[in-house]
């Protein structure tokens, strides 16, 4: 399978010099181009709060690029840190307004980990479940931490140089990958789609 898998990018920091994001922009220097088109999204920040009597058309622009933006992807790649044991508030507001969408059913779907050993797992577990209400597909393999100092991050190109963090990167991108080829060539099953 040679076509061009096209994955999108959401950071769950807001924060400037984030590892999150780093880790997530540096995707699109290891494959080359026509491998992997990694698309980042950068429009958390506008999202209006989540309403269900705001999820209808026609929907805020800012929440129509971003159900655009993973729509158009093959696969979804997810970098988030752990505020007070959690999701960050901005990236569960975000999640929220994708669950009433079809976009991420059965979309094959990662999250990297840029913090050290044993941080951010309560993030990591909350965003399990709620990609479980999305019908998102995981791709357990592409799941993986990859610890970022921030020492290790180039201000100036924001991603990381560190070949052990771009080893990783390629390794566990290389999975999402293979699970949208394979999805390609697969045959159709019904999703499990959105229980609301
Ligand atoms: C208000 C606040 C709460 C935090 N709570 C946690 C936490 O519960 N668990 C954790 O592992 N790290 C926690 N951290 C540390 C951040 O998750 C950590 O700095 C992370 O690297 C930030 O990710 P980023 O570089 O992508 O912005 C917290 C940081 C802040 C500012």
């Amino acid at each position: 399978m040679s076509e061009t898998v096209r994955i999108a990018m959401i950071s769950g920091s807001l924060r400037a010099g984030s590892g999150s994001t780093a880790l997530l922009q540096t995707v699109a220097e290891v494959f080359e181009p026509e491998v992997v088109a990694a698309r980042m999204y950068f429009g958390m920040a506008a999202l209006p709060h989540f309403n269900p009597d705001d999820d209808f058309e026609p929907l805020h622009p800012a929440v129509a690029e971003l159900r655009a933006v993973i729509e158009g992807a093959d696969a979804l790649l997810l970098s988030t840190p752990e505020y007070a044991g959690d999701l960050p508030g901005s990236f569960k507001n975000l999640l929220d307004w994708t669950v009433g969408g079809n976009e991420i059913v059965d979309k094959p779907t990662a999250w990297l980990n840029s913090g050290a050993p044993g941080r951010a797992e309560g993030a990591h577990a909350a965003l399990r479940t709620v990609l479980g209400y999305t019908g998102a597909r995981i791709v357990e393999e592409a799941c993986v931490r990859l610890t970022v100092s921030r020492a290790a991050i180039d201000a100036e190109a924001g991603t990381v140089a560190d070949p052990g963090v771009r080893e990783g990167l390629r390794a566990a991108v290389g999975s999402l990958v293979a699970a949208v080829a394979a999805g390609r060539s697969a045959p159709v099953l019904p999703g499990a789609g959105n229980p609301w």
